[in-house]
């Protein structure tokens, strides 16, 4: 995923972040403001159960992680490496995709919590002796921990990873098989399920669906729904990687921006989070928005604003899960689980979600996000009895 801009977008946490970070890190410092994080505070308004800031001398490592919880299992999340611009944004960062982790987990019946890894990039950074040295804060935790891909963090990286521990998912003949394969699929069928759900029936040939980001995820994503007959057309701001795309699979490359205000049955968001606001919702012109990318909501009444236009939004942290649904069952069942079976799965469970929200005449986003806060809370208590 390398060259990705990460989704970075400034969530509720339980009350807590709600600012963007300081642009003037030196006066936060001096002079503490309502922005500054109070970390205890922090962990305990998000349900965090640890943190941990670690350094490598050696190699220039600065890094973050954060376990949000364990009570189902060990916690799984990959790495993103980003230049941050300040310790509090990446704090926030890897808090904000921690606790989403956990999200996905409980809402998949997966038997595994949140975690996430955040490595604060530096181009004086020695990068294979850094993720040299994480493998050996992974191994550390004895199993508490499972760590990935993300933004940053692709094979090369993972692979120094795993010369000191065994808790990592690998792409490739090790591992549990192709990732962006398995997200491609969920948000294949969550999309199936959102336009069931809304006409009921998937009637493909009659679909026209754009896509917005097309990389691993979002290349997979048009072929697959090209497959079942459904008019797809697709946007990258990388205009060699669209021109090669669609000339790969034949099909219409829109210009940068205008997918936006395209007629279409289906937006599907794979490229970055944050990219619903307040300015960009006005100017949709599709009837489901379903896609790959984390946190497309810029905030929680994002989705509020979809579902008061009539937009059907089939939450991101449910159907982008197939790379997790993947990685947790190959290591904590010991099997690769196929594409047909994670579909199932992620389509299964956005069925019931979408139900369930209809009949309590809710937003599914706020619905799926309350299911899990709940369940999250169902797994503690049980802990403690
Ligand atoms: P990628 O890096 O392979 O592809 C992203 C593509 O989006 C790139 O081609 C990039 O040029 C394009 N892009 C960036 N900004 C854009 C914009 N404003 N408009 C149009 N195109 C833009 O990433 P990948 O792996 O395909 O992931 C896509 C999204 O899905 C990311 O947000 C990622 O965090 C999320 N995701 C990916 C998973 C995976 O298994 N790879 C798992 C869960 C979530």
């Amino acid at each position: 995923m390398s060259g990705l801009f990460p989704a970075i977008c400034y969530e509720s946490m339980g009350g807590g972040y709600t600012s963007p970070p300081s642009s003037t890190p030196s006066l936060a410092l001096s002079f503490p403001t309502p922005m500054d994080i109070h970390i205890l505070d922090a962990l305990a308004r998000g349900g965090f159960e640890e943190v941990l800031a670690f350094t490598d001398r050696k190699s220039g490592l600065r890094a973050f992680l954060a376990i949000h919880d364990t009570s189902r299992g060990p916690a799984f999340g990959g790495m993103r490496r980003w230049a941050y611009r300040t310790e509090n944004e990446a704090l926030r960062d890897v808090m904000r995709l921690g606790r989403a982790m956990t999200h996905k987990c409980v809402l998949l019946g997966l038997p595994c919590g949140g975690g996430k890894l955040v490595l604060l990039d530096d181009p004086q950074m020695d990068r294979a002796a850094a993720y040299r040295h994480i493998g050996t804060v992974v191994e550390r935790m004895s199993g508490r921990y499972y760590t990935g891909p993300d933004v940053g963090t692709g094979a090369e990286e993972l692979g120094w990873t795993a010369e000191n521990t065994s808790f990592v998912t690998r792409p490739g003949p090790e591992g549990p098989g192709q990732l962006a394969e398995a997200t491609a699929e969920g948000v294949f069928a969550g999309i199936a399920s959102a336009l069931r759900h809304r006409d009921g029936e998937e009637d493909w040939k009659s679909r026209t669906v754009v896509v917005q980001g097309l990389g691993a995820v979002g290349a997979l994503l048009c072929k697959r729904l090209l497959s079942v007959g459904a008019k797809v057309s697709g946007v990258d701001v990388d205009a060699e990687r669209a021109d090669l795309v669609g000339h790969e699979l034949d099909m219409q490359v829109l210009d940068a921006s205008s997918e936006y205000d395209a007629v279409c049955d289906v937006f599907a968001p794979c490229a970055l989070g944050g990219i619903l606001h307040d300015l960009s919702i006005p100017r949709l012109r599709c009837q489901v928005v379903a896609g790959a990318a984390n946190n497309v909501l810029t905030k929680p009444i994002h989705g509020d604003l979809l579902h008061g236009r009539g937009i059907l939004y089939a939450p991101d942290f449910v159907i982008n899960s197939g790379a997790l649904v993947r990685g947790a069952t190959f290591h904590l069942e010991g099997h690769r689980e196929s594409v047909e079976a994670i579909g199932a799965r992620i389509g299964g469970t956005l069925d019931r979600i979408l139900d369930a929200a209809r009949e309590e005449q809710r937003p599914p986003a706020r619905y799926a996000f309350d299911e899990a806060e709940q369940l999250i809370a169902k797994g503690r208590e049980a802990v403690k009895n």
